[in-house]
């Protein structure tokens, strides 16, 4: 029987904050291998994480997060179970529970957690920024940020999910940066004189939920205590070559393949750029409809992969929530938290989506005139 003619997937533009949309070639591809991964008559969600195949994979992605972002020998890479919520506290124990200080930044929501979790660790929270009082629309200038003196790092969350804001450039302090990446690892590039360590969930730019990529600077990791749980250790990451216990294959399989994906299209360098355009089109779409959108967030700090806005009042933002879902644009409701609406758009994001966004915006705008 001649094989049938091949439709293209129903597929909607995806705005969630995470997870979020995967590239299409990517989902194509586990499809085609999910039964019989390349010839071996097994699922790679069958094989132990021990196999060749497996080990194959894991390396080969641990390997690709290094050359995307030029990880230099000094830095260790790994993948962590846990998510980046695992880390809010895995890092303090690490470094702090002898009572030790570190600054960190507070920035909003995903701050205020890994703030949280740095006192609960029994470390001494030196606030190096507070932005409650500004509702966290604005940033520091990095220019003005020092580490205290016996500060054993500097905190920062280097995009707000939830309030759309994000550092442009980094401070320069003395501590070693630790940085929260999870909603803009993977692009732009980092320079690793400067950071510790660097941490992002998966369910954003790199792929399916379920594993946290952790990088941390081997002089970080001899000043680690060593005093937690095995699984809490760092140090047991890195003996284990990143897999101390039975992974999250299937996962990380997945991230792998975002990793080609991203580096086929032109690594971080790439991403940089399609996040400028994809962001602009929309922030472009707001501060041009005469006021009926508005950006709570300072121009300077808006995020490229976060676009937060507000309409006039909360009806409107449940109509428009609900009518660009009827026309295929999906997840655009902001957090519970703060209300309003947000469009979230990583790099698996089209440019497409973007202005089929903005398109929709300015016709609702003009609708409800
Ligand atoms: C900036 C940031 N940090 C931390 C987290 C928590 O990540 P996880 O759910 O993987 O623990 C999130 C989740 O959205 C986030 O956006």
């Amino acid at each position: 029987m001649p094989a049938a003619p091949r439709t293209a997937p129903h597929r909607i533009h995806n705005f969630s904050a995470g997870p979020c949309t995967l590239p299409l070639p990517v989902l194509e591809q586990i499809q085609s291998e999910l039964t019989d991964y390349r010839g071996t008559g097994m699922s790679l969600a069958e094989m132990s994480h021990r196999s060749k195949a497996v080990v194959d994979v894991h390396e080969r992605a641990l390997q690709s997060v290094r050359d995307l972002l030029a990880v230099p020998d000094s830095h260790h890479v790994l993948f962590v179970g846990g998510g980046a919520t695992l880390q809010f506290g895995m890092i303090p124990q690490n470094l702090l529970n002898g009572g030790q200080t570190a600054d960190y930044t507070h920035s909003g929501a995903w701050a205020k957690k890994a703030i949280a979790d740095a006192k609960a660790a029994g470390g001494q929270v030196q606030l190096a920024y507070d932005g409650t009082d500004n509702n966290y629309t604005t940033l520091p200038d990095p220019a003005s940020q020092s580490s205290s003196p016996d500060s054993v790092y500097y905190h920062l969350t280097s995009n707000e999910t939830i309030g759309g804001l994000q550092w442009k450039d980094f401070p320069h302090t003395q501590a070693p940066l630790v940085a929260d990446m999870s909603s803009d690892f993977l692009t732009r590039a980092i320079d690793w004189s400067r950071f510790g360590l660097v941490y992002a969930g998966a369910q954003k730019n790199i792929g399916p939920a379920g594993v946290c990529v952790v990088i941390i600077s081997d002089e970080l990791l001899q000043q680690c205590n060593g005093k937690q749980v095995n699984y809490l250790n760092y140090a047991n990451h890195v003996k284990g070559g990143s897999m101390l216990n039975t992974p999250p294959v299937f996962q990380i399989y997945a991230v792998g393949l975002v990793l080609d994906w991203l580096k086929e299209q032109g690594g971080v360098v790439w991403a940089q750029e399609a996040a400028a355009k994809r962001s602009g089109v929309l922030y472009d779409a707001i501060s041009g409809s005469g006021g009926f959108y508005r950006c709570p967030v300072d121009e300077r700090y808006r995020s490229t992969m976060n676009v937060v806005f507000r309409l006039p009042d909360e009806d409107l933002e449940a109509a428009f929530v609900k009518e660009a879902a009827a026309q295929g644009l999906d997840g655009l409701k902001g957090h519970r938290s703060v209300g309003g609406c947000r469009a979230s758009i990583y790099n698996a994001m089209p440019q497409a989506g973007a202005e089929a966004l903005a398109n929709f915006m300015r016709d609702f705008a003009i609708k409800i005139g």
